[in-house]
């Protein structure tokens, strides 16, 4: 016969012991839900919203195009940034810009870094000149035609270093993209720009 052990005997200890799992394991969730909850809380507090972009002015002088297909062209954008974050404020350390039509890139320029602060609405002049470009058939032939119609549909792109900070906290840099597509410049002063909503990417 085997001898009879009692069950209650082996269970008493491993009965401990896992009574004193439960109470780390409950411990260690309760502190992640803590954790998690002052995580939570932060981020909602300096929750960063996305940065909104509108080109709201565009004009073309010094406008040339001479038979052996080359141009002359002075572009001037606006484009206003606004940052609807209250705590966040950014850095732009270096900004770029560039108009192009149809696939070909007709002029560059830069702007002089900026700082943003938060709630604040920053207008970004830039000027982008083309001196003798030389162009393709194609977009030589749409251009001169364009022209003649009055008004001239380009695409303007802006890429920047930018930094965000909150706090004293600041973050690395980022590179943001922004692309206002299809504007219209209007060749005569009488018509007016229409506002173009642009994608930011970051
Ligand atoms: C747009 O730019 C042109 C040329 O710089 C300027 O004459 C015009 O007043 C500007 N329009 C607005 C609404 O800012
Ligand atoms: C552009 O301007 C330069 C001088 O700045 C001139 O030599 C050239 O012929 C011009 N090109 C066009 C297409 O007008």
């Amino acid at each position: 016969m085997p001898p009879n052990i009692t069950p209650q005997a082996t269970q008493r200890p491993v009965l401990r012991r896992f009574n004193l799992v439960r109470c780390v394991a409950i411990c260690c969730l309760a502190l992640i839900v803590l954790v998690g909850l002052v995580v939570l809380i932060t981020w909602l507090a300096i929750r960063p919203r996305k940065l909104d972009y509108t080109l709201e002015n565009g004009s073309l002088q010094n406008f040339n195009l001479n038979n052996n297909r080359h141009l002359n062209a002075t572009f001037d954008f606006v484009l206003v940034a606004y940052n609807p974050n209250s705590r966040t404020s950014v850095y732009y350390d270096f900004m770029e810009s560039e108009v192009s039509y149809k696939d070909q890139t007709l002029a560059f320029g830069s702007t002089d870094p900026f700082f943003q602060p938060h709630r604040d609405t920053t207008r970004v002049e830039s000027r982008l000149v083309a001196t003798n470009l030389a162009l393709s058939p194609s977009t030589y032939k749409d251009l001169r035609r364009e022209k003649s119609s009055g008004e001239i549909k380009v695409d303007v792109h802006f890429r920047s270093r930018v930094r965000f900070k909150v706090g004293l906290w600041k973050s690395k840099h980022r590179t943001l993209k922004i692309t206002c597509p299809s504007a219209t410049i209007h060749l005569s002063w009488s018509k007016h720009f229409e506002n173009v909503p642009c994608d930011a990417e970051l």
